[in-house]
């Protein structure tokens, strides 16, 4: 990689702010997985023990009631409560006010704060704010190899908007600016990549995650050993177009599953019964079918599936399902998962390959009956010698529940990100940085 990082610079006595990805998924304030704060220790241990003054900043969530000044209602809200009539408007705003109060307790990064304190043996000071009295008073007192950690970054109206006011309250606070917040480097936030877009923090590097992130899916991308099969799923087309156009440059064959299979297959004149199709991309579809012959790439569709009478509610109820082959899917049925036939078709497409990644899920997995082309895709990259590379979200999350991770190549810490780089873009978050000399 082109940029530099933080074993580029001299840390040592430096105030480092590090945007890291803390983004992690919680339950009643217990963080049900802690890949992401994993992710970022080798970052923070190093600026520790070189004496860095270490001050995380993260996201998490999205908060929709914003602390602007202080705390209160956002804009909208404002607007929304002066609308009414003026004898509505007090409850009106407590109404609003109590919607923030329980989106500030939802969001909060204290809990990570803690966790991270016990992943590092050492204290980690939590600031209540961002770029308030608490931060203020922790970026004032932080001593050579301590850490502090701001309160959520999308607690402040300006993150999103990339606030100049805010990038430059926020490099009042540090000398070098770190970004390692992989999962969140398609943004280009306050945090993520304006800090140092502006030019307000003129020492600018990456933290060893996104280096690391970045060696292997870019270097896959563009140098893979070949043949390359690259697994595509999930819900909509809509949300892969650059994806899949990208990616059959790329790879030698490219495997479609998840909802998503049946705008193909119906771009290819099968009944589909009720499954999900996005009838405005079809012909992008067919464009796509194309584009895989004239390269002479091999597209892979499901060849029969697992249908049902409709979408199970709750979406893990047990409920009646068959498999048919594709072509024989009855107008009233819809299908939630790639048959067996499928499975073998995938699983053996696999095996063949030296470089496999894959993103989105084979069918509805969070529903056992539903799971299991997931799960033989999973299985399959993690039986073969191939290089594997789950590009995060769902296909990440399917992988670790499985006990495969540790058979993973590599696997990414951000969905989003990943995606954004299967589309051959370039991420703000490590466009902002630094240049090696
Ligand atoms: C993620 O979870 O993909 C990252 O943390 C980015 O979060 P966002 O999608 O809310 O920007």
């Amino acid at each position: 990689m082109n940029k530099k990082s933080v074993k580029d610079v001299v840390v040592k006595g430096q105030r480092c702010l590090v945007r890291v990805d803390f983004n992690v998924p919680m339950k009643d304030g217990v963080i049900t997985d802690e890949t992401r704060i994993n992710g970022a220790l080798p970052t923070i241990k190093y600026l520790v023990d070189n004496g860095a003054k270490v001050i995380l900043c993260s996201h998490m969530g999205k908060p929709h009631n914003i602390l602007t000044e202080g705390f209160g209602l956002t804009k909208k809200e404002k607007k929304a409560v002066e609308a009414l009539p003026e004898s509505e408007q007090a409850a009106a705003k407590a109404e609003y006010l109590k919607k923030a109060l329980k989106d500030k307790e939802k969001f909060t990064l204290r809990p990570v704060a803690e966790k991270l304190s016990e992943k590092l043996g050492i204290p980690v000071k939590f600031a209540t704010d961002v770029v308030g009295a608490s931060a203020d008073e922790a970026v004032a007192s932080i001593k050579d190899g301590e850490v502090v950690l701001l309160e959520n970054t999308r607690f402040m109206a300006g993150e999103e908007k990339r606030d100049e006011a805010l990038c430059k309250k926020l490099a009042s606070y540090c000398d070098i600016y770190v970004n390692d917040a992989f999962g969140t480097a398609h943004r280009s936030h306050a945090t993520t990549a304006a800090i140092a877009e502006y030019g307000f923090v003129k020492t600018a590097v990456c933290g060893f995650l996104i280096e690391k992130e970045l060696s292997v899916m870019a270097d896959s991308l563009e140098n893979p050993v070949r043949p390359f099969v690259a697994v595509l799923g999930g819900a909509k087309v809509a949300d892969k177009l650059k994806v899949i156009s990208n990616l059959l440059e790329k790879c030698d064959t490219l495997i479609i599953g998840g909802g998503m299979a049946y705008t193909f297959l119906k771009a290819k004149g099968y009944e589909v019964g009720t499954s999900l199709v996005d009838d405005e991309k079809i012909e992008y579809c067919k464009e796509m079918m194309q584009k895989a012959q004239d390269l002479g790439k091999n597209l892979y569709l499901p060849v029969d599936a697992t249908i049902v009478d409709s979408f199970p509610n709750p979406i893990d109820a047990e409920i009646p399902y068959s498999v048919c082959g594709i072509d024989a899917i009855p107008a009233d049925k819809m299908a939630l998962d790639i048959g067996p036939a499928t499975q073998a078709l995938y699983t053996d497409a696999v095996k063949s390959a030296k470089t496999v990644i894959w993103n989105g899920p084979m069918g509805v997995f969070e529903n056992p009956i539903f799971a299991k082309g997931t799960m033989a895709v999973a299985k399959a990259l993690a039986e073969t010698e191939a290089t594997t590379i789950i590009g995060g979200g769902d296909s990440a999350a399917a992988v670790t529940q499985l006990g495969y991770a540790d058979k993973m190549t590599h696997i990414s810490t951000g969905g989003g990100a990943s995606l954004e780089l299967f589309e051959g873009k370039k991420l703000p978050g490590i466009e902002c940085l630094n240049d090696k000399d």
